[in-house]
């Protein structure tokens, strides 16, 4: 396969893509950014988007100036694009912004019912943190098992829907593991959840830039009543995300957060809620405006294309990886399965440290990736198949303050501004990193649990000070 593929023109749409960082020999290479399901860069469409608008900016529905007026239409129009990039329609949907996924999900446990007939949330063992703790705050969590190289199981799903389906409130599962990059069958789920009587929501952070997502009409049994997104996943880091969901969910009840804009009447001793109440505050206007801009560059590339690209750089990257003695990929090493999946690969190189494996790639290689747990903690050690004594004394040392030497994994993710040169780089390195040909000495640091090599010195504030 050709690096000089057609799709290399994506990457000139985002930006820094070509800024060079220094490496330990004292050279410097252009930064090959590895780590898109962490946070992406900007595309530069959202960039100019935010800085027209800047011009223009004022505080939304608190003004009658012409720039109140305009920001405040610029941030519905957003609303709206939002609900539709994930096929909602204004009319079902409500779209309610907020800094993240993570926020969105502790709203949305807030604001659903869970009552005494219908107490439980059903989530699954491969989740999110994010879409696992808010739960444990307001109901009954069960989490649906696993099979062993880390999909969800769908007959277990089944199973505990035959069961306790009529005592689950909500099922909320991701779109894509952030971990493994697997793509779950969200419709099927829906449609089974929605059978047994209970909500259906989407963590979508991981999924939302890869791939369309439709939600559907509330009349379609495989619809989804809830989709959860963060910006920053989504090449448009300017602190926002979304919260999309049938509207009937969010006019009964208090808001999580209460204050300016959620309410119609105050007096002293009382309070009328508004109709909508979910956006205490001053909103993020610039971040609900970056989002829509992202979402409309999503959508004119056409995520037909996006998922396209995506395949063809987890092909690559699994037949290259494949080929290094020493390195095992957890989760599908199926090359041929590479369009059914996102470009999350999750690895470990026999006989390193994960943190070390990723010191290495960073400081002499200029490639940015991932280790550790990656906020899946529970999923991570089921990955790497530890008993449960294993992953007992690695969550006692974490909580006595030692973060050496724990369990865990690296991870390079793919986005759309990747190439396949980008893939090369990362197989080279990684061939000499199994091969020990790296050149640094490496000190573990015992209050961090990172590696340091010797030597090594940088000064942040010359590359950028405020
Ligand atoms: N949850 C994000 C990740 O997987 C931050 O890296």
């Amino acid at each position: 396969m050709s690096i000089q593929s057609p799709d290399v023109s994506f990457s000139r749409l985002f930006s820094g893509i070509d800024v060079e960082v220094p490496l330990l020999n004292g050279e410097r290479q252009r930064y090959t950014n590895l780590d898109s399901a962490a946070s992406t860069p900007a595309l530069q469409s959202v960039k100019q988007a935010v800085n027209r608008f800047l011009e223009y900016y004022s505080s939304v529905h608190r003004g009658m100036g012409f720039k109140s007026q305009l920001s405040t239409n610029a941030y519905e129009a957003a609303r709206r694009y939002s609900i539709e990039f994930l096929g909602g329609s204004s009319e079902e949907h409500t779209c309610i912004f907020v800094k993240n996924a993570t926020e969105a999900l502790n709203i949305l446990a807030h604001r659903i019912a869970i009552t005494p007939e219908r107490p439980m949330v059903l989530t699954s063992g491969m989740e999110h943190h994010s879409n696992d703790l808010p739960w444990r705050a307001v109901a009954h969590v069960v989490h649906v098992g696993l099979t062993p190289d880390g999909r969800l199981d769908e007959d277990a799903f089944d199973e505990i829907l035959a069961r306790q389906g009529h005592r689950i409130a909500l099922v909320s599962i991701a779109g894509a593991s952030n971990v493994t990059g697997y793509i779950n069958p969200l419709r099927r789920l829906a449609a089974k959840s929605h059978a047994a009587g209970a909500l259906f929501s989407v963590d979508a952070a991981q999924l939302a830039p890869h791939r369309r997502i439709d939600m559907g009409a509330l009349d379609d049994p495989e619809h989804f009543d809830f989709v959860t997104i963060s910006a920053h996943k989504m090449y448009a880091p300017y602190g926002s995300g979304a919260l999309v969901g049938r509207k009937d969910t969010f006019v009964e009840r208090a808001p999580l957060l209460s204050g300016g804009g959620t309410v119609k009447v105050v007096t002293y001793e009382d309070h009328v809620w508004a109709e909508t109440r979910d956006e205490a505050g001053s909103p993020n206007v610039i971040g609900a405006i970056a989002m829509a801009a992202a979402m409309k560059a999503l959508d004119q590339i056409g995520m037909d294309q996006v998922a396209r690209h995506e395949a063809e750089l987890t092909r690559y990257a699994l037949e290259k990886l494949a080929t290094i003695p020493g390195l095992r990929i957890f989760g599908s090493r199926d090359a041929e399965e590479a369009s059914q999946r996102l470009g999350v690969i999750p690895f470990e190189v026999e006989g390193m440290s994960h943190v070390l494996v990723t010191a290495v790639l960073g400081y002499e290689y200029g490639i940015g990736a991932r280790n550790g747990r990656f906020c899946a903690y529970p999923y991570t050690m089921h990955l790497l198949g530890l008993s449960d004594e294993q992953i007992r004394q690695a969550n006692q040392r974490i909580v006595e303050g030692n973060p050496s030497h724990i369990p865990g994994l690296v991870r390079v993710s793919f986005g759309l501004y990747n190439t396949l040169e980008d893939v090369d780089r990362l197989a080279a390195a990684l061939t000499d990193i199994c091969e020990q040909k790296f050149l640094g000495t490496y000190h573990l640091d015992p209050a961090t649990g990172d590696y340091i090599p010797e030597g090594w010195q940088v000064d942040f504030d010359r590359y950028f000070s405020f």
